[in-house]
């Protein structure tokens, strides 16, 4: 007998960035942050995951090859998860052993997963809800974020659409290191990113050690984390429930220009944005400056890939505009996103 489960998690693109852990096992942050999790009809994870007392081991397999299931991060959501399970089968006796079985994992990415386009959040939050499913867990978005959370901070995020926090915590254990709704999708619902892809290559300092190296060098990143981000958190909040884009933007630029300041005073440097993530920055603010007023945001992840935030009455002047560029930018593909839906099991 085979017990099966499938799901969805989309990526989501921080407006206020993670950056920073107190607790490198458990990835609890430094600071708050706040994303937008896109549309998973565009960036998505598709993850199966079922259980069988036929099967001889645990495995996990990212579009059509087997991956190393060994990791401390992944081991780590798998203990939780079948901790849950088991209080479940405490409960009635009468339920399937389920937490005993081996569990055989299969995801695929609509989209490059070297391309440093989130893929770690889009897949540890399909990852731990499918697993969830599987076991039938009464667990909210809200608790698997906990989870989730272990196997990449970034992905507590991606188990909530719309406009998603995760709130730092304070206790040494990570209980209240969570991700909860700002609002639905459906509360700005022309909200629009497009994904400018400079570079489909791996980046070069991964997040979990560039982090690392920023937390332990960087004096500007004491102030970011202790004055810069509280503040924006809950201005962005502000702005996300007024529906305001000038502040949404205006946040979100300087938030992005403010973290890779941080990696740039990390010793030694990091470099994340490349001459063709400039041009972006540059032709975004030209934009703005020829729409005379804000119609578009940038921002950027560990990556030179632009993600460029806009309403859907700008779509010409902004997705128009990059699109006629890209032919002229070598090297840039443009993938078009919406932050819309909830991602729904
Ligand atoms: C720049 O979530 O990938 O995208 O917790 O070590 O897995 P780990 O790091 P990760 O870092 C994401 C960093 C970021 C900003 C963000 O998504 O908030």
């Amino acid at each position: 007998e085979i017990y099966r489960a499938s799901t969805y998690a989309p990526v989501n693109i921080a407006v206020i960035k993670y950056w920073g852990k107190r607790d490198t096992k458990l990835n609890l942050p430094t600071n708050s942050s706040l994303s937008v999790t896109l549309s998973q009809d565009d960036l998505r994870t598709h993850t199966t995951a079922s259980c069988s007392p036929a099967f001889p081991a645990d495995t996990l397999t990212l579009n059509g090859s087997p991956q190393d299931i060994s990791g401390a991060r992944t081991q780590a959501c798998l203990r939780e998860l079948r901790h849950l399970r088991q209080s479940v089968e405490e409960q009635d006796p009468n339920t399937p052993k389920l937490s005993t079985m081996k569990l055989n994992i299969t995801s695929g990415n609509n989209f490059p997963t070297a391309a440093g386009l989130a893929s770690s959040a889009a897949g540890f939050a399909a990852l731990v809800r499918a697993i969830a499913d599987l076991y039938h867990l009464p667990a909210t978005p809200t608790e698997l974020s906990r989870i989730a959370r272990q196997g990449s901070g970034s992905a507590c995020r991606s188990l909530f659409g719309g406009y998603v926090a995760w709130q730092q915590g304070t206790h040494p254990d990570g209980s209240d290191s969570l991700a909860y709704e700002v609002a639905p999708a459906s509360h700005w619902p022309d909200m629009r990113a497009v994904i400018l892809v400079a570079s489909a290559e791996k980046k070069d300092v991964s997040s979990t050690a560039g982090m690392q190296q920023t937390v332990a060098t960087s004096a500007l990143f004491q102030h970011r984390a202790e004055n810069v981000v509280p503040q924006r958190i809950k201005a962005m909040e502000a702005a996300v429930h007024g529906r305001d884009f000038a502040a949404f933007a205006q946040l979100t630029t300087r938030d992005s220009n403010n973290f890779h300041a941080c990696c740039a005073d990390t010793d030694p440097p990091i470099f994340y944005m490349n001459d063709t993530s400039r041009a972006a920055v540059r032709m975004c603010e030209a934009i703005n400056s020829s729409a005379g007023e804000v119609v578009c945001a940038y921002t950027f992840d560990a990556g030179p890939n632009a993600v460029v935030y806009y309403l859907a009455e700008h779509e010409d002047v902004v997705a128009g505009t990059f699109k006629a560029l890209l032919g002229g930018l070598s090297g840039w593909e443009g993938k078009r996103g919406g932050a819309v839906k909830t991602a729904e099991s």
